[in-house]
Parts: C-alpha cells; structure tokens; sequence
C-alpha cells in the first residue's frame, strides 16, 4: 500500500481522532531501557517507525508486546549494546537510543545515522555534549563507538536548541553521577513529555522557560505506565488540510495548548479555529488568505508543517512567503507542486513566495519523505480531479493511516 489516489474539491467535514505523538512516542520507549522493568506506554501511533523501534528493542533484549493500545516493554534482560546497521540507517530516530544505551550500558555500537532527504543533519552536538559526560567516541567502517566507563553530569551550553541532542543528554544525564546543567535545552513538547516520563519512574528533571534543564543524577529508575500525548504535527497537518480545501471539522484529542503558532497561523488564514476539552474546531472558507511564515524551534512554527503550509498557499488569494529556518533542504515537494500548476519562486535555499492560482490540477507525484508526503496528500483533497501520490511508506512513517483519516472527514482518498 504505497500508493495514495485522490478525488480533489470535496470540503471536509466531520470529525477525526488524533493519533499519540510519533516525536514524542520514540524518545519514551529508548528512555524505558534506563528502568530495567516493567512499563506500559499507552497511546503510542501503529506507524512504521514505532514498530522499527520496538524491533531495535527487542534486538537489544527487551521483551515487547502490544496491548490493547499501548506497548509493555520489559527491559529487565538487555544483553547488548549494539543496534543492527539497517535499524538505524533506515530510522534517524533511532539516534536517541545513543543517550539511553549509554546510560544503561555504559557502551553502544551503532551506525552513523546519517542525512536524508531533507539534510544533512549532523550530530555533532549529541557527541560533543556526551563528551562533556566522559563519552568517549571512536568512528571505524561508518561505525560509530561509544564508551563511558565514568558517566558524570557536566554544565552543558546547546549552540542551537537541538531536539535530539537534548534528548540524548537527558537519557544519558538521569543515569550519570552527579547533576547535568543544560543550556539552550530544545523546549518541544515532545521533549517535555519525554521528561515527564522519565520524572514518573522516579527522575529528577528541573527546567526554566529558558531552554534550562538540570537533571539530578543516580537514582534507581522504576517502570511506570504512561499515555503519550497527542500528535501535534498530524493534528496541524489535518487543520491546514481543512484550510485548504475549506470545510468544518473536529480534531478529537488535539494537543491545542501545544499548537499557539499553529492555531495563529491557521486563524491568518481565514480559518475560524475554537478550542474546546474535545479538541480543535475550525471552519475554513474556499480560498486561504496568503501569509508570511517563518519556522522556528517551540513555539516558533514547527518545520514539520512547513510543507504542509507550502501546499496549502498554492490556492492562496494572494502571495506567501514561507522561510525555513531548521533544515536546508525543505522544499522537496516543490517540483511536485509545480507538475501540479502551483506557482512557486524558490529565493535561496531556505525561503520560496507562492502565487496562489486558481486551481490545482491533480497529478502523478511522488513523496521522498514523511511531511512532504503528506503535503502533497493535502495537495491533492485541492487539487481538481484525480492526484496519485506514489512513495506514500514515507508517510506511513508517521501517519497511522491518512487515507483513513481523510475519509473519516468525507474527502474520496483510497489507499492501494
Ligand atoms: C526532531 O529531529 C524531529 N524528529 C524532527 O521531526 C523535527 O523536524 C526536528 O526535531 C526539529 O523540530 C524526531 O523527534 C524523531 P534537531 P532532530 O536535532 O532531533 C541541526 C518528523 O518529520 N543539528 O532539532 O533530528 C540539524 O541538522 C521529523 O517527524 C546539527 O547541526 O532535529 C537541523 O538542521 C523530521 N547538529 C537542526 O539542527 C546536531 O548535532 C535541528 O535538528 C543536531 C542537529
């Protein structure tokens, strides 16, 4: 099932339920191995990169089963610190497993994780912080080697607020001995609730609104059970998709209070968005108004729904501009947009201005990764006639099933 067909020009309505949070799901479950017992992760996504993870963990040793809605993992017996080479190629995410098998075993053996599409994305910044904690790296074959005889906590200065990079501190600093200062910490959700999980099992994480954390050191970690909160990038995904093709619908457990420039944004648009315990709903008119948007780490607006935003404005009543601050080459989907009469300047590499016209026509397009890909999924509900989107196991990646969910609020979309 890679392939996605759409029946553009159906307004959405009714409601969706929004999955559990793939950003936030992954970091919690490599955070599990630091317990060596029981935990129930609840409202984790079915999406391809849960079940890599849960292979990675059983790999290691754990014993991993799915129940009803959630994930037990038992990492009482982890027996080694060595991730296979085409578990963590294929899945950047697997990098945060780096900070937790540090702070389990004190060693891991891993590939280099690598670029994908949409950069390069170095780690330099998780290595030279896990320096800073006695991590020593050596790199042979594309291999990359970590040994911490002494993990200790350190006063830590982030250059940029990295995500990953954070998490990796944190993993590694609950488990160190003595306390972790991190400055210019990541202040994403998904970062905080990795924080709640680890506080549940019996850590000690202080943070500021200033991007500080200071993780207190070597206390024994229990396993608890915990819900993972819900996806704030498909919610934002759906909401702009809404935006696009106009309509009113419901989005069911949407993370709301993590979504201001999400909300912000949309409402720029001429969406109408309310708020309510149930969720988001926002009522859109036919045609967006056009907008400046400008991406940021939380809670800037996530690069995550650039593309999504991009999509959107090419049936803008006017010029966007849309600038990409995070990653260097986040404008994949252009040329996909265009074979489908979107009118896009690309200025340099991180910043294109739409031309909203008049219609979309739907097409053969291809996704290359998971936000793009569901970009051009929200291209094609606007787009006129039929759009077949191709390289959709991209978006299986973090979308249980868009197909699904977009036929859940009317639109004609079949999954093959
Ligand atoms: C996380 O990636 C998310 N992935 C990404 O979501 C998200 O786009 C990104 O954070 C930014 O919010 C997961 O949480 C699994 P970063 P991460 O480290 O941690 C540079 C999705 O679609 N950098 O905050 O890899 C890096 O190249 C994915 O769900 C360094 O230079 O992002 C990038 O330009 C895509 N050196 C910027 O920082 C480093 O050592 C932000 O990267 C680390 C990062």
């Amino acid at each position: 099932m890679d392939t996605i067909h759409i029946q553009g020009k159906i307004a959405l309505q009714g409601k969706v339920r929004i999955q559990g949070s793939k950003n936030a799901s992954l970091p919690i479950l490599a955070a599990t191995l630091l317990t060596g017992d029981n935990s129930v992760i609840r409202n984790c996504p079915r999406i391809a990169d849960v079940y890599s993870m849960v292979s990675l963990l059983k790999s290691l040793g754990c014993g991993v089963h799915w129940q009803e809605n959630g994930i037990v993992i038992d990492s009482s017996s982890v027996r080694k610190c060595e991730m296979a080479e085409e578990a963590v190629t294929g899945m950047r995410s697997s990098l945060c497993l780096l900070g937790a098998l540090i702070g389990r075993c004190g060693e891991v053996v891993m590939e280099h994780p690598g670029g994908c599409v949409i950069g390069a994305r170095p780690i330099d910044m998780h290595l030279s912080a896990l320096e800073q904690m006695g991590v020593g790296f050596t790199e042979k074959d594309g291999r990359l080697r970590a040994e911490a005889s002494g993990l200790h906590g350190a006063v830590i200065c982030l250059p940029f607020p990295s995500v990953g990079a954070t998490e990796n501190v944190i993993l590694a600093g609950v488990m160190a001995e003595g306390d972790t200062v991190l400055e210019g910490a990541a202040l994403e959700p998904e970062v905080l609730a990795l924080c709640r999980y680890l506080r549940c099992c019996g850590a000690v994480i202080e943070q500021n609104a200033k991007g500080r954390l200071v993780i207190r050191g070597g206390r024994r970690l229990r396993g608890c059970e915990f819900n993972v909160p819900a996806d704030r990038i498909v919610a934002g995904t759906y909401l702009f998709g809404c935006i696009g093709i106009g309509g009113s619908v419901l989005l069911e457990e949407a993370p709301r209070e993590e979504m201001g420039a999400v909300i912000e944004a949309a409402k720029q648009m001429g969406g109408q968005v309310c708020c309510s315990p149930e969720g988001i709903y926002v009522q859109a008119p036919m045609r967006p108004n056009p907008v400046q948007l400008e991406t940021a780490p939380y809670p800037g607006f996530p690069t995550d729904l650039q593309s999504v935003a991009l999509a959107v404005e090419t049936l803008g009543n006017g010029c966007s501009c849309i600038k990409e601050t995070i990653f260097e080459n986040r404008f994949r989907i252009v040329e996909d947009l265009e074979k489908m009469n979107a009118k896009i300047r690309i200025g340099d590499s991180r910043s294109v201005c739409v031309q909203g016209v008049e219609a979309l026509h739907g097409a053969e397009v291809c996704a290359r990764e998971l936000r793009g890909g569901a970009a051009l999924v929200v291209a094609g509900l606007m787009a006129e006639g039929e759009t077949v989107v191709k390289g959709c196991q991209y978006i299986y990646r973090g979308y249980e099933n868009i197909g699904r969910d977009f036929r859940e609020l009317g639109a004609r979309v079949a999954s093959v």
